[in-house]
């Protein structure tokens, strides 16, 4: 009986310990500290290049590190090329953009430090450098993610990440299941202070069925009218506009005021503060405290990024280091 409860103990202390270290990242700051001292140092002389040419590179980084660590984790399985790939499914498909920047990134790690950086690791940083040049919080990114094998699928990646049209609570489950919780859900919206959408990820807010022009009662009545003009039924559905429309290139709290206004510009952005589920109380209060608090935003915009970096890494000797982001190594 005695060396029964005992074992019973020791499991469940060793058990305890157990979850513990999977739950506790093995990604570490300093993982290439002697094999590419240089590595950050590199990375943010290509951003700031990237983003000197064309300043929306920093939201397109930004937005592929997410779409990269919802799915699967942040195993760089979006950047794989290839006829049914993870890029070619339609949240990604015509929409996310900057792969030829991260190819421009790899080859400048490579040429300084060849075959140890992994490309999800380049992304993680990528993204840090994209919120601090575009004048938004730093933050320490952990390191030592290794690369995928294989794209995720098609139906894995429509059943991860968030559609603009979805609803709240939807939206919430799809963070919670990678481990984040409401105050990460609004936080991470942040992300929407800056960039571009296109026409046809909003213009359900716009139009009725039959083409009418009825717009989505919680959409401002001026903004409503700019944007059925902007983007016509049949017009151009890929034409562009900016996602905050105060400050597209800045990293500040004005998303937040935005949707207070009533003038966030996906639905998805809208319900955070008129939304009609229980959750909505706790997402609209984050969202006040937000649009007056740029120090608060910025704090807990760094904290959901690195837990939203933490998703999954493959770590030890899963996966492998690519030597193109763009394919798996051959054996
Ligand atoms: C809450 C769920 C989210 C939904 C439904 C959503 C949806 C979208 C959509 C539809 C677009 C426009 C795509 C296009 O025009 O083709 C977009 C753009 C963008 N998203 Fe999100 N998003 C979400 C969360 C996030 C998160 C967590 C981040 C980053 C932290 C983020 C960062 C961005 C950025 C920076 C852009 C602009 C990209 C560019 O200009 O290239 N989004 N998002
Ligand atoms: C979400 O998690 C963070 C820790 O990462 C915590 O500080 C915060 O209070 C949590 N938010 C909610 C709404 O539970
Ligand atoms: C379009 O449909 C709406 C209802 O969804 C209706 O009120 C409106 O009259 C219709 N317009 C036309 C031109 O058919
Ligand atoms: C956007 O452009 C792509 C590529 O040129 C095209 O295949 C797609 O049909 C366009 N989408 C819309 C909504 O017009
Ligand atoms: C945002 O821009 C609109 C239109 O230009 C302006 O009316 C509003 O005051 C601006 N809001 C802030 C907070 O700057």
């Amino acid at each position: 009986m005695k060396i029964m409860s005992m074992k019973k103990g020791y499991c469940l202390i060793m058990t305890t310990f157990m979850l513990f270290l999977v739950a506790r990242s093995q990604l570490t700051t300093d993982f290439y500290k002697t094999t590419c001292p240089n590595l950050l140092g590199v990375v943010r002389k290509q951003m700031i290049n990237a983003i000197k040419t064309e300043m929306r590179m920093a939201a397109s980084l930004l937005r592929l590190h997410f779409h990269d660590c919802f799915v699967n984790g942040c195993d760089a399985s979006i950047l794989l090329d290839g006829t049914d790939s993870e890029k070619s499914a339609p949240p990604n498909q015509n929409s996310v953009r900057g792969y030829e920047v991260v190819d421009q990134i790899k080859s400048s790690v490579e040429s300084s430090c060849s075959g140890v950086v992994s490309c999800a690791d380049i992304l993680a940083i990528a993204a840090r450098d994209a919120v601090l040049l575009s004048g938004g919080p730093s933050w320490k990114v952990l390191l030592g993610r290794r690369d995928a094998l294989l794209p995720a699928t098609q139906s894995t990646v429509n059943g991860a990440l968030p559609a603009p049209t979805e609803a709240l609570d939807s939206i919430i489950s799809k963070f919670d299941a990678v481990g984040l919780n409401l105050t990460d859900v609004v936080s991470l919206s942040g992300g929407h202070t800056i960039g571009l959408a296109r026409c046809a990820t909003f213009s359900n807010r716009l139009f009725d069925s039959n083409g009418t022009a009825a717009a989505d009662s919680t959409m401002d009545a001026s903004m409503a009218s700019d944007l059925q003009s902007f983007c016509p039924v049949n017009g151009d559905g890929n034409r562009t506009t900016a996602i905050d429309r105060n400050s597209t290139d800045l990293f500040d709290s004005h998303y937040f005021q935005n949707l207070l206004n009533g003038k966030g510009l996906f639905s998805s952005d809208q319900i955070l503060v008129s939304g009609d589920v229980a959750a909505v109380t706790t997402t609209k209060s984050l969202v006040q405290s937000y649009s007056n608090n740029f120090p608060l935003f910025s704090a807990d915009f760094a904290n959901s990024m690195i837990k939203m970096g933490n998703i999954s890494p493959l770590t030890g000797s899963s996966g492998e280091i690519r030597k193109s982001c763009r394919s798996v190594n051959s054996s």
